[in-house]
Formats: C-alpha cells, structure tokens, sequence
C-alpha cells in the first residue's frame, strides 16, 4: 500500500504539524532547508544520544552518540569516541529522505546507501532537544521501524511547488508529552525544536525566462579567432543577466566549507576544506555554459549583504584595459578576496577563458593565509547549442604563513564524452611532501576525501542532491541560475536607498535583459559602452588616470580592499555621496 503525503508539514502553521492525515501514527516528512537555503539559518550543532536500530549483529535498538553540524549526523558509540574521530557513522542528512513520527519518536533517514532508524531516548536524565535538518523532499512511510515494517519510499517534484513563498514561521519548542513506547515503556517529556529563522525572503525566479536568441555568433566571431574577446563587442542576446561582478560573489555560495575551515584544528583537514571551497565555487558554472555575463564598466560596483550565510561582500571594476575585477568577502569565519582578469580566446568551435589572479582566503582562527590561481575554462561547442563548459588545469593552494601543507588540485581534462567528466583530483602534503590527505569527486557534484570505498563526502553541490532537484523551477529556461543567482540582481525598496548609484544592479541594459526586453537591453549596452569610452577619453584628455573607489593596490600588484565601503554606507550614507554617472 502506498500512500502520497502533502508535503508541507514543517512549515505550514505554527503547531508545525501535518495535517495529511488523520492518523495520528502517521510518518512525516521533514524538508526544506537544502531547497531554501536563502531564507533561512543553519541550525545550531545538537549532540547527545539517540537510539539506533541495528539489523546485524545484535538486532535492537543501541544507544549511539550523535551530532548533528553542518549538515551532517555523525554517530559513535560514545561521545569520547566523537570526540577522537573514531565514527561508526557519518549521514548527509541534507541528502536524505527523512521522516519523523512524533508520538513514537522515530526517525528515518534514508541516503539511498543505507537507510536509518532512530529514536529518542526516553529517559529522564536527559531533556532531549531534537533539531531537525530538513531536506526538500517527499517520501511515505507507514510503520515505525520498531514494529513490523515496510517502507515505500516516493520522491516528488511536487514539494517544491507547495513551499510557502515567505518562510516567516519560527517553530518554536514543540513538547510532546509520550504516553508510551513500543520499546521502552516509560512516560516522558520531549522537546523537539524546528529551528527554522527567516532572515528575509527573496525572490524565488527571474521575472522573464530568457529570451530564444537569433545572433548569428559565428558572423561575430569569425573575424575574431584567436583574438582576446574582451575587446569585441558582443551581443546582449549572448548575455545571462548577471554581471562579472555578481559572479564573483557566486563563488561563495558553499562558504560553510569556510566556515568548518576556521573550526578545525588540524592544519591538513583544514586545508581539505578550503580546496574543496575553491572547488566548489565551480558548481554553478555547469548549468551557465549557455551565456556570458555582462563586462562590469570601469568604476562599476556590486555589493551582497548575506547575514543568513554570515559574510558581505563587494567588488569593484578598477582597470578597463585590461578588464580588473576586484572583490572582497568579511566574515567572523573567514576573509576572502581576488583580483582577476581573463583571457578570453576564441579557436573556432570553443572559447578558452584563460584568467589571471589570485584568490585569498584567511582564517582568523588560526592565522592561515591561503592562496590559489583559478584554472582554465572552456565553453565547448559555442555555435551550436549544445554548449558545455569544462574547466581544466592546477591549481596549487598554499598557506602563505605556513608551509606545514600544501594541496594540489588537479582539475582533469575529459578524453571524450564519459564519466570521467568533470572530475577533481587532490593531494594535500606535508613538509616532507608525504601525502596526508586525498579528495575526489566532480566540481559540478560533490568532493569526496579518502579513498573509495570509505570515502568521506565532504561536499555536495545543492544541484545535486540526490532526493529532489532543488534548482529554481524551470531553471532551464531561467538561464540556469540557482536560487542564489536568481536573487543576486534582486533590487528591492529597502536595499536601493542604501545602494551607491554604482551598483551592477542599478544597470538598465542588465535590468532589461532580466525583463526579456532584449531590444531596449542591446540600445542601453551600447550606450552605457559609448558612455564608456567618452569617459575614458576626458580622463586622457586631461592627463588622469581612474581611481577605484573602494580598493588599492598593494604593494605586490593586488587590488585589496581599502576597507572604507560599510563604514560610508552607514555613514554618511551612499546617497549623500558623489559618484559617477555611468549610466
Ligand atoms: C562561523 O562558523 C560557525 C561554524 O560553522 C557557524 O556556526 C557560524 O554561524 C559562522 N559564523 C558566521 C558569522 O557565519
Ligand atoms: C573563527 O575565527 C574567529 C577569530 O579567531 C573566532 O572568533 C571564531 O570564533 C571562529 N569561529 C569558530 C566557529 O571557531
Ligand atoms: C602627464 O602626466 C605625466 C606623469 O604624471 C607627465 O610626465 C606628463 O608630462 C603629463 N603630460 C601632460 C601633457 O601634462
Ligand atoms: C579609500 O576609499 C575612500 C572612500 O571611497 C576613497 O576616497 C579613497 O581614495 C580610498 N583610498 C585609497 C587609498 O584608495
Ligand atoms: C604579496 O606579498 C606578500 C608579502 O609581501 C607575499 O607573501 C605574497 O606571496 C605576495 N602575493 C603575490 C600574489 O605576489
């Protein structure tokens, strides 16, 4: 018997309970977080002990110590052991079905490798508080594990669709007063918390999908083989509506790998999160092979004010030619900055995007000061449609104020069409150059470290969660954003008082396109272009040269922050400033 349940319990009113059914013995199913990240803060890290059921050796319910960070329900036999690192195991709960029965306590994660039964334990020694991860999907189960069982098991597009546009409930503690258990046979007080917090909602799609394009690139580019294409005009139908700018901050949109960088105190294990963020920030290009983004104008600015991941960010265009991108990231975990240009060159049937630069990332906690260079990418096939993206090359990560380990990340150049596309391999070494620690995986999918098949996954991108697609609705005809891009170019009455006129998102030719208004979007492009130009040529004119507002050179030829745009946007304001008119 198979039974499809509605898929809103968590969130639907502020008893936070499902009204699918009337039986009140009935599973639950648990989602959302994964599917909205935006909206929401992770939950706090919870530990204590948690009953688990075992099929063999010793059929039963044992007492396993859990806890629950980042995403992630590691379990051992005693919380010392945790403590030592020595794991029975290590759930993705954000790739997991889960289900809960709240009268029995009973949980359920199925991963697809292993399904998992827990329950609370009832006891009154502990007041037990229970948060749950939640993932974005659906699945349908009749019996708590403890008794006879079968397990039907359902993933729906659906879920998706009934998610609440604002998330604006807060699930306070929920008690649940037990009358009694098939195990256990005690009466007992339980806590569980859903600790869902709304920061603010966002923008969940792009107001117009993107337009059928008619250019004919090869018109436009054949004169250009071998050119650097940064100086040819381009289209805006070749264009997603986002800018270089914006792209930048897209980079940090797994900055919890960040975050458990600064929270772990082995140097190696460290540095296994940090390749895996510069890995990471690779994922969203895989969906975006389709178009480029717009050319920030020389002085041109962008900001993104995430409390919800915990870092703001801005960027700045401080060179025309060559095209410079500067930007910059601040959060208590970690501080993370770039300047790059590319190389953009055409060879007839792909385009290679050679960039120059450094990223930096420093972890307060330990003083680590990391470096690395981005690798090569290459848009495949770029006159016909079926564009694909391939990013190949090194990239060598160090700890300028440590040589305890280096890493090396190889990102593998695909022989053909075949599974071995796409993928990362690295190496992270001591002093000696000994390998310490190896990683695997995909940069569009997951990283994995150790060695299969006791691999540890250390990341997965949201992508490609397992249970539900989680991408925006229709993201295929929305240029292939993910949620986070789709809210990058979000301008609303509270933020456009605060922005300086400068901001990416305050430009018309981008605007337009993102209302499907390709005509009106290619006349302002042109016009904000000439504009340009008529700039630059009063600066020669006048013998000057632009200054960036809100970067500087170091003494090493990087562009850094000069720490001055939060402080002047509080105070006095960005709208009792000066800035140039660039559109
Ligand atoms: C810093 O990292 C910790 C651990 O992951 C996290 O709980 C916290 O929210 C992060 N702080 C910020 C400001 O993001
Ligand atoms: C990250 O580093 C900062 C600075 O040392 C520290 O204040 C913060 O607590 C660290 N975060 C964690 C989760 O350890
Ligand atoms: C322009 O500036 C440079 C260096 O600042 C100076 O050497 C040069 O004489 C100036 N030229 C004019 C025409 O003012
Ligand atoms: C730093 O920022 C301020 C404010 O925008 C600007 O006036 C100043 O020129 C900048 N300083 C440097 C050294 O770039
Ligand atoms: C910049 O300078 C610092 C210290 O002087 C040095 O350690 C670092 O490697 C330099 N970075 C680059 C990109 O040259």
């Amino acid at each position: 018997r198979k039974k499809m349940m509605s898929p809103s319990p968590t969130h639907s009113d502020s008893s936070g309970s499902s009204k699918h059914d009337s039986n009140q013995d009935s599973w639950e199913i648990v989602e959302g977080l994964r599917g909205l990240p935006a909206n929401m803060q992770e939950p706090h890290r919870q530990e204590g002990l948690l009953l688990k059921r075992r099929k063999w050796p010793m059929k039963g319910w044992h007492k396993r110590y859990f806890l629950l960070e980042n995403g992630f329900l590691k379990y051992a036999k005693h919380g010392s052991d945790l403590k030592k690192g020595k794991l029975h195991g290590c759930i993705d709960v954000g790739l997991s079905v889960m289900s809960i029965k709240k009268k029995a306590m009973c949980i359920d994660l199925d991963t697809e490798d292993n399904i998992y039964h827990l329950k609370v334990i009832l006891s009154h020694y502990y007041t037990h508080q229970l948060q749950i991860f939640s993932t974005d999907c659906v699945s349908s189960k009749q019996e708590c594990p403890g008794s006879s069982h079968s397990l039907v098991h359902q993933v729906s597009n659906e879920s998706k669709a009934s998610i609440p546009e604002s998330m604006s409930e807060f699930f306070d503690a929920q008690e649940y007063l037990l009358s009694s258990s098939s195990s256990e046979n005690e009466v007992r007080h339980y806590l569980l918390f859903f600790s869902v917090v709304t920061v603010t909602s966002r923008r969940s799609t792009l107001p117009s999908p993107s337009p059928t394009s008619s250019v004919s690139l090869w018109n436009i580019l054949r004169n250009n083989i071998g050119k650097d294409l940064s100086k040819v005009a381009m289209p805006v139908q070749l264009n997603e509506p986002l800018n270089t700018l914006q792209r930048f901050c897209e980079e940090l949109e797994y900055s919890e790998l960040l975050d458990r960088a600064n929270q772990t105190q082995d140097p190696y294990q460290r540095m296994v999160y940090v390749a895996t963020f510069a890995i990471s920030s690779y994922a969203s290009t895989y969906h975006r092979a389709g178009s480029k983004p717009f050319n920030p104008v020389l002085g041109e600015t962008y900001e993104c004010d995430r409390p919800d991941k915990g870092f703001r960010f801005i960027a700045e265009q401080v060179s025309h030619h060559p095209p410079v991108s500067a930007c910059h990231a601040d959060s208590k975990n970690f501080t993370f900055w770039q300047d790059v240009r590319w190389k953009n060159k055409f060879w007839g049937k792909s385009m290679e995007i050679v960039p120059m630069g450094t990223t930096h990332v420093t972890l307060p906690a330990f003083g680590d000061h990391y470096e690395w260079n981005k690798v090569t990418s290459c848009i495949h096939n770029i006159l016909s449609g079926q564009r694909w993206i391939e990013h190949y090359g090194e990239m060598a990560i160090k700890n300028i104020n440590s040589d305890a380990c280096q890493c090396k990340v190889t990102f593998v150049k695909a022989k053909s069409w075949s599974s071995t596309v796409n993928e990362v391999q690295g190496v992270i070494t001591d002093l000696k150059g000994k390998v310490v620690h190896s990683i695997f995986g995909k940069w569009h999918e997951s990283v994995f470290q150790g060695d299969p098949p006791s691999a540890m996954c250390i990341w997965r991108a949201t992508v490609f969660s397992v249970c539900a697609d989680p991408m925006p609705v229709d993201h295929e005809q929305y240029y292939g954003f993910t949620q986070l891009a789709v809210e990058l170019n979000e301008l609303n009455s509270m933020l456009r008082p605060l922005l300086p006129t400068t901001d990416t998102r305050f430009r018309p030719d981008q605007r337009l396109l993102e209302e499907g208004n390709t005509e009106g979007a290619e006349e302002q492009k042109q016009r904000i272009e000439q504009l340009q130009r008529e700039r630059k040529k009063v600066l020669q004119d006048n013998n000057m040269t632009h200054q960036p507002r809100f970067f500087k050179k170091s003494k090493n030829d990087t562009w850094v922050s000069n720490n001055t745009y939060w402080e002047l946007r509080r105070d006095p304001g960005f709208g009792k400033m000066d800035f140039p008119v660039l559109w």
